[in-house]
């Protein structure tokens, strides 16, 4: 249970002032989604040099294409059984009675969405999205489709060619017109497509975060008075700096997770505990 002071400090401070929540695996890990570190994770099993990497997929998939497979399948089996549970359903109830203002997310589960959360911010993409490397262009990626795709990797994983087919059919060539002022003015009576490869709208380690969805998270941080910290480790950067950049702005910390993080003794409160046990007190709190 919370204790007397942090339900103080959440009735009188949640109402008045904007709060953002910043959430990590943790959050999901009780829909059935493993976490990244700790005992069970899933870099335990995969080795994120290879499988979050992509020097290192690419070269695996050369090899020992099988390898890539079962971690896809592996991954999308259990992204594609989840559902919301009530950690997430709680921030959406938060979001609708106005007391929260942002998601700012560094899963790719799409979980948050499905709660009904509405201004949710992705920092490392959406494993249900495809997005086109030249163009931009983004495409949402049906859960039957994925499905569909999972079950053709299966059945063709030791043949590199029959892969390389399975993946040219869901992750096609972009067909979107290319705009007036990139065409030639001597082309103006051809339509000419982008012709871009899609790959999922996934961040995989050493690149850049999408910077639109990175500067929108510091926005919403200039003019919080309340950061929630939920199931998140605080080790990724640049994910972990949007503590200490609100914390450097006077914005109180709440920390909900399992255990200790990289950043607990820079929050003003923790919560030891699942997610989907404190959420939903916070709910109560504030509703009573
Ligand atoms: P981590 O796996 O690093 O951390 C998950 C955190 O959730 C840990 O601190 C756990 O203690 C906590 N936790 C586990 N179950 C919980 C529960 N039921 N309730 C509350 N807390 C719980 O995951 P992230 O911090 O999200 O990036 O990892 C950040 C990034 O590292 C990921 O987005 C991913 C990964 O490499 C990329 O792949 C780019």
């Amino acid at each position: 249970m919370i204790s007397k002071e942090v339900r103080k400090y959440i009735k009188d401070s949640f109402k008045k002032g904007k709060v953002v929540c910043l959430t990590g695996a943790g959050i999901s890990a009780e829909s059935g989604i493993p976490t990244f570190r700790g005992k069970g994770g899933l870099w335990e099993k995969y080795d994120p040099e290879i499988y979050a990497n992509t020097e290192g997929l690419v070269s695996t998939f050369r090899t020992h294409p099988d390898n890539i497979v079962d971690f896809i399948v592996d991954f999308y089996s259990l992204l594609l059984k989840a559902h919301p549970n009530p950690a997430h359903l709680a921030l959406a109830v938060l979001e609708k009675e106005s007391i929260l203002s942002a998601i700012i997310t560094q899963n790719i589960d799409n979980l948050h969405q499905r709660a009904g959360s509405r201004n949710v911010i992705e920092l490392h993409g959406n494993a249900f999205r495809i997005r086109c490397m030249q163009c931009l262009k983004a495409i949402t990626l049906e859960k039957d489709r994925l499905k569909e795709m999972v079950e053709l990797l299966k059945i063709n994983r030791t043949s590199r060619i029959k892969l390389l087919k399975v993946l040219s059919r869901y992750f096609p060539r972009c067909n979107a017109e290319v705009s007036a002022c990139r065409r030639d003015a001597s082309e103006d009576s051809h339509i000419r497509h982008c012709g871009g490869r899609y790959r999922l709208d996934i961040v995989l380690f050493g690149e850049i975060l999408p910077q639109d969805e990175l500067s929108n998270a510091y926005k919403q941080l200039d003019d919080c008075e309340v950061l929630l910290l939920v199931g998140t480790s605080l080790v990724v950067y640049p994910a972990a700096s949007l503590p200490l950049y609100a914390k450097e702005r006077g914005v109180k910390l709440i920390e909900i997770n399992s255990e200790e993080t990289a950043l607990s003794d820079l929050c003003d409160y923790k919560i030891i505990g699942r997610a989907s046990e404190f959420l939903p007190e916070i709910l109560g709190v504030l509703k009573n």
